[in-house]
């Protein structure tokens, strides 16, 4: 139903082993975004914690599968969520948080609407260190011109494109090299694929007041804000300060 035939074994080896390359512990939420019928997933949902695997797609006829393959390999304890969805989860996931995004051969089926919207969404999803992963076509000649897979086209993105939609949602773009370096089959044309990295941009906060070191009259503590976002600091803005090396009030500072 999905992908090159007959590789079913070795691309669902190449997932669960490119996120634990990455980072993934049992204990992290994982957010599956056109995740087909579980190739990566089920690998995922036996190593994770239950409760945290997502899984959305576009596509009922997968997630419909993947329901039966959940029931077929017995992980229904595992409790993960499955939804066809239109809005990349947005209606779906109703607020949810994760530590980990993977989009696993799909950037390359959407055009550039579909992935600032997607990037929109994620930028929602991502907990505050979170990690989103997807990958483009590495090289145009990987792709033969005009072809499709299963009704969709093939775009082009370049990492450059990637990056500019990104920073719309305050997201950094990092390539991770290709695909084939994390064990994508090296039979598969698509082996050269960019593996990107997307994680939120480091905010530089700027203090909009001075933080007093006493508190005469009483009042309730000062809480230092930005000048730019509004965003507050610790209600302990004194040791918010000396953590800070006590720098003057005005310097550009992480909250
Ligand atoms: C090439 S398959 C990849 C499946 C899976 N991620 C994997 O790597 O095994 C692309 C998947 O994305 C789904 N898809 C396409 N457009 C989508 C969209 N706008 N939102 C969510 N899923 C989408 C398709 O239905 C299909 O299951």
């Amino acid at each position: 139903m999905v992908g090159p035939i007959g590789y079913w074994t070795e691309l669902q080896a190449y997932q669960i082993g490119a996120l634990l390359k990455l980072g993934l512990k049992p204990h992290h939420r994982l957010l599956d975004i056109g995740c087909g019928p579980l190739r990566g997933g089920l690998g995922f949902i036996d190593y994770l914690d239950a409760g945290n695997y997502a899984g959305i797609d576009l596509s009922e006829a997968c997630i419909a599968e993947a329901h039966m393959q959940i029931a077929r390999e017995g992980l229904a304890s595992k409790n993960p969520f499955l939804a066809v969805s239109d809005s990349f989860g947005w209606k779906e996931l109703n607020g949810r948080r994760f530590d980990y995004i993977w989009c696993s051969q799909l950037l390359y089926h959407l055009d550039e609407k579909q992935v600032d919207s997607l990037l929109q969404r994620a930028s929602h999803f991502l907990a505050p260190r979170g990690r989103f992963y997807g990958d483009i076509i590495g090289y145009p000649n990987a792709v033969k011109e005009d072809s499709q897979w299963n009704g969709f086209r093939f775009y082009l993105h370049t990492v450059d494109v990637l990056k500019e939609i990104a920073a719309r949602h305050l997201l950094d773009v990092t390539p991770k090299g290709q695909i084939e370096d994390y064990g994508y089959p090296s039979q598969i044309r698509l082996k050269t694929n960019a593996l990107l990295e997307c994680s939120r941009k480091e905010i530089q906060h700027e203090l909009c007041q001075p933080v007093h070191s006493e508190n005469p009259d009483g009042e309730p503590p000062f809480m230092p804000q930005c000048m730019q976002c509004g965003q507050q600091g610790p209600a302990d803005g004194q040791s918010f300060l000396s953590r800070e090396s006590g720098k003057a009030p005005g310097t550009r500072i992480s909250i």
